[in-house]
Formats: structure tokens, sequence, C-alpha cells
């Protein structure tokens, strides 16, 4: 689920994977490990426990290694420690592996009846060794693959060498990032573009009924009888500053900042032309009576604000799925339905899954997503991108913000078409997305302030988030910040419903983010404000310029300039996404990768 880098080529394999791996360990991890070609031409494997660093202080940089695979580890079958960590090696096969094998225990029963006997606890020494034996019975590694991929159940991702020929690395993949990267005399496998992007941006993607033999200078795509096939090498449009912090402490800041140029590269291209390029420029969403969008995470929250636009402007009945549930319950879908799976990698696992099965129900599926060609991209019938470019850190922003753009965008062509609303209205939503970016800069500019609030609430051990409508679903979105970052305890509650049993939770001094943008559901949640106010809660009110908070119910108050409930979601998300960085930087907690989460979970 975290990072493969393999390299085979002139240069120092070495220096390119543990570079690689770097660039990669934003996505999260337990462990490293590496097995290259050493100076005698064989294959040594080096591994530790915690960071990247660890590893690096094993290796002998200075020795000529023309070939190697590296891997950081994001435990699911044993404990994150030394020999769980990859590269496993079993006989004559070498590999790493994201993902997980899910029959490993059946296919580990029959290995040991076959003789071979497990370190580790993995289900990836699992596949190894199923590999070796396959290949010990067909001498040909091609057809051990193909052999491999009927056996083996599951998502996986792997990077392989094979003893007797150290010309060539093997990638394979299913339900797995995993891309083929080519340079001059040297070529490489990566499970994300940041391992390899500062020296090539030419790749090749494999689907997953393909696998690849490469070498330094040729690169071999196989269909799964193991039958050649032309592949197509494809631009990365990014560069590798894309991927540097640029000087800021952490890329989640960095990425918090550039909020407003990405909203603007997302939108610019659906408005430029106001209401002709609103109806021209997306997708024709008329056919469809109903809409179900599902996604995991902030992409759900996305998801939930999408809905509350969708149906309150374009009348158009919306169901919001978390995809590992949705993947596995009774749907009420077909042709009529259109099906937005939101995904800021395209590679969740779970998302993926509920991609797949809308389709066998007959519904078309829009992606909403961030990374060009990714798995969910390239099996959605319609793709529309968020322009956020690379999101390195774990906590999700201006992906998240760009996907609220893009379905207010969809609630408004609908909203238009149907003529739910009319062209002044309209219009009027367009003007407020052109000054999004200015409107943007100016909350971003009062950080100062939201440091002041931070410093006051930062040591307490929960922290709750209300609100209620549109304001609920970001409410969501903002306790997800703070807990996956500073690891608060912080629940979100309809601010209605807190009453209902939550509010026994509330102490002298509970700081209470309360929500109140709408100017419609202002009256109701201030009341439900004062009822935590009156039980000793520290009240923060996030409100915008033009609703009336007069009284003495809060304690700090962030207001957002008002704009239209189109576009004052992503106002709004920004001083909660800045409280959470700085209350996770004050707890000195290490933000772009906190513990036990993977940027792209490519696991059930
Ligand atoms: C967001 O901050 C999270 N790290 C996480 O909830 C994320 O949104 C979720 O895993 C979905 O990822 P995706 O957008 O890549 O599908
Ligand atoms: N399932 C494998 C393990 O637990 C691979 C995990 C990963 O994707 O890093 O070792």
């Amino acid at each position: 689920m975290c990072g493969i880098i393999g390299y085979v080529g002139k240069n120092n394999a070495l220096n390119v994977i543990i570079d690689g791996l770097e660039r990669l360990e934003y996505r999260g991890y337990d462990s490293a490990g590496i097995a290259y070609l050493n100076s005698d031409g064989l294959l040594d494997i080096k591994k530790e426990k915690g960071k990247i660093k660890n590893l690096k202080e094993t290796l002998d940089f200075d020795i000529k290694s023309s070939l190697g695979i590296g891997h950081t580890r994001w435990a699911t079958h044993g404990e994150p420690n030394f020999v769980n960590s990859h590269p496993h090696k079993v006989g004559k096969i070498t590999i790493v592996h994201n993902g997980i094998i899910e029959n490993y225990m059946e296919l580990k029963q029959e290995l040991l009846k076959s003789g071979y006997s497990f370190k580790s606890n993995t289900d990836t020494e699992v596949a190894c060794a199923l590999l070796d034996k396959i290949y010990n019975e067909t001498n040909s590694i091609e057809h051990t693959i193909s052999i491999f991929r009927k056996k083996a159940r599951g998502a996986y991702a792997l990077g392989i060498i094979v003893d007797d020929d150290y010309n060539h690395l093997y990638a394979v993949k299913k339900d797995s990032p995993l891309i083929i990267a080519l340079g001059d005399k040297e070529n490489y496998i990566a499970s994300d573009v940041p391992a390899i992007l500062k020296y090539t941006n030419k790749y090749i993607t494999i689907e997953d009924d393909e696998f690849a033999k490469i070498s330094s200078d040729k690169v071999l795509v196989y269909d799964n009888n193991a039958d050649l096939k032309k592949f197509e090498v494809k631009t990365f449009a990014g560069n590798s500053n894309d991927v540097m912090k640029n000087g800021y402490d952490h890329y989640m800041l960095k990425e918090i900042y550039e909020q407003p140029e990405v909203i603007k590269k997302t939108t610019l291209p659906i408005i430029e032309k106001d209401l002709d390029s609103l109806v021209n420029n997306m997708p024709d969403f008329s056919k469809y009576k109903k809409i179900d969008i599902v996604a995991c995470g902030s992409a759900y929250h996305a998801g939930l604000v999408g809905k509350n636009l969708i149906e309150e402007y374009a009348n158009v009945p919306v169901n919001v799925d978390i995809a590992s549930e949705y993947r596995y319950k009774k749907l009420f879908i077909d042709k009529d339905t259109l099906v937005i799976v939101v995904s800021q990698s395209g590679e969740t696992a779970d998302t993926l899954a509920a991609l797949n099965i809308a389709k066998t129900h007959g519904c078309d599926v829009m992606g909403i997503i961030n990374v060009v060609e990714s798995s969910i991209a390239r099996k959605s019938d319609i793709v529309m991108y968020t322009k956020a470019g690379a999101e390195i850190a774990v906590a999700t922003t201006k992906a998240y913000s760009c996907q609220i753009a893009l379905l207010s965008l969809i609630a408004l062509n609908i909203a238009y078409k149907n003529k739910e609303i009319d062209k002044s209205k309209a219009l009027e939503v367009l003007k407020s997305i052109r000054c999004l970016p200015t409107n943007m800069q100016s909350v971003l500019n009062e950080f100062d302030e939201y440091k002041k609030i931070a410093n006051k609430i930062y040591n307490n051990d929960k922290i709750f988030y209300i609100g209620r409508d549109i304001d609920y679903a970001l409410s969501m979105e903002g306790s997800l910040k703070l807990k996956e970052i500073s690891y608060i305890n912080s629940q979100c509650y309809a601010a209605g419903e807190l009453k209902h049993g939550t509010i026994s939770l509330i102490d002298e001094g509970t700081p209470v983010i309360a929500l109140v943008t709408n100017e419609k559901m202002a009256e109701k949640t201030i009341s439900n404000i004062k009822e935590v106010k009156a039980r000793g809660a520290y009240v923060i009110l996030v409100t915008t310029d033009n609703i009336n908070t007069d009284g003495d119910y809060y304690d700090e108050k962030i207001v957002v300039p008002c704009t239209n409930k189109f576009v004052q979601p992503i106002l709004t998300v920004i001083p909660l996404q800045m409280l959470s960085y700085e209350i996770a930087r004050l707890r000195g907690c290490d933000i772009d990768k906190p513990k036990n989460l993977a940027k792209s979970v490519t696991v059930e």
C-alpha cells in the first residue's frame, strides 16, 4: 500500500532507490528495505524497521549496483518488524509487494505441504514462495507470473528479481498502482510518479491483466497469457518542483496555500465562457434521474457537500455512500443512475471496487479524480479531473476543495439546464467562483489569528465540531483533519443531534468548533451552541460576515467572507484546515506523515 521503486541501468541503483523511497515517504510507512546487486554480482537484502534513514545507515553507497528493488511497508499482515519487512526472498525469487494477498492462508497451507517454511507472518512471503514453486516447475518467469495471477487473489503490485537473471526486473500488478518509467539506458518501476520524476517524465502504465519485463534498454509488456503486447509511452505533465516543499515547513501547509491557484485551474476551463462553457465543457447529466456519490474519507465528505448542493439546487436525488459499505450493500441503481466516484489518488481499493460493482448494474460511472491515468480514472466512463497537482501530505486539503468545486459546478450545470435556477442566479454563482481565489487568499492571510486560537486549545484531549446542513458536512471534514494529524479525539455532530446523547461529553472548557455560515439555519445552530455553552464548552464560532452573531455564547470568532452557498464551503474549510495544522504542529506531530495512515489506501 505504500511504496515500491525498482531500478535497472547505468547509474547506482542504491542512490536511485533510496532517493525514490524518500520521495514516497509521504505515503506513510513503518519499515523500509532494499534488494540490490552488490559488487560481487550477488543479491544483498537490507531492511530496517522505522524510517528510511535507519536503512540508509546500513548501506555502502560507494559500490556500483546496476539493479535493485526497494520498498516502504505499511503492514497489513504481521507487525512492523525486521522479519516482516520487504524485500522477501524465497528460493530464487525476491519480491517487494504493495497490497494484500487475500487467500494467503490457503496458499500457505499448500506450500507448507510442498516443503516450504516461512520466517515472517506476511502474505508477501507466501506470494514469494508461490512464485518460487511455480518457477521451479516451469523454469519460465513469464509463465510463472501468468500462473501466479490465476492462483493469487487480492490486490498487489509486485517488483520481482529472479536469481537466474540479474539483468531484468519484473513488474506485475492487480488493483494496486505500479508504473514503469523510461530513462536513457536505465528504466524504473514505481508505485507513484513522484518517485521517479527527478529522472524522467516518460512512463508506461500496465493494466491489471498485464506484466512487464524490464532491462536497462528494453521494456516488454505481456498479457495474461504471456504474449507480448504493444504499449504507449506517456509523458507526465508535472515536474519535480510539484513535489518539493518550496520553503514551507510541511507539505500540508504548502498545499493549503496552493488552494486559490488550484481552484482556479480546476474551475476556469468550465467557467471561462460563462454559461456557454458551463453547459458545453461539462458532461451531459440530463439523462440521469438520480445520482449516487461513492468515496472514502475526505472524498466522502466532499460528496456530502455535493449532495447538499445538487439536491437543493438541481432538484435531483443524491445518495452518498462510503465505498467500503456501498460495495457490499443492496443497490437500487440502473442505467438512469449516474454513479460518481470521488478520489484524490484514483487508487483507493474500496472506491475502485464500488466502481466495478456500479458498472455491473449498467450505470455510467463518472470519476472526480486528481491523479491523471490512475486506475479509477482509467476505469471510469467519464472523468472530471481536479487540477490540484501532486498532493503529498497524507491529510488532503487542496484536492478536497477542488472536489467540492467540481461537485458545485455539477450542481450548477444541472440546475441551470433543468431550469431549476434562472440565468441571473447562475451568472451570480459563476461570478462568485471567479472571485473565489481572491476571497480564499484573504482567508489564508488570517493564519496568525487562527494560530492564536490553536494555541488556546491544542492541549485538549477532545474537540467537538458541530454544524447544520452544509456546515455539518464541512464540520465532518474539519474533525477528520484534526484527528488524523493531531491525534486528538475529535467528533463531529449535527448541531441538533448533540442533545440526544453526545452533550454528556461536554465538560468545563471542552472546545466546540461551531460552524454557522448558512443564514437560514443560523438561529437554530446558535440555540444549539448556547446549549453547549451552558455546559461549560469553550466555543469557537466559525461564521460569515453577513450573519448576526450578537450574544455572549462564544469565546472565539472566526469570520470568513460571505459568498454563494455553492462556494462558501471552499472558503469556510480553510480556517478548519489551518487550525488542525497549527494544533498538530504545537503538539509536535509528524504532520505530513501521521501515524498509521497511508496516502493511498489500496487495500480493502
Ligand atoms: C484525508 O485527509 C484522508 N487521508 C483520507 O480520508 C482520504 O481522503 C481517503 O483515504 C480517500 O482517498 P482518495 O481520495 O485517494 O480516494
Ligand atoms: N501485505 C504486505 C505486508 O503486510 C504488504 C503491505 C504493503 O502494502 O506495504 O507486508
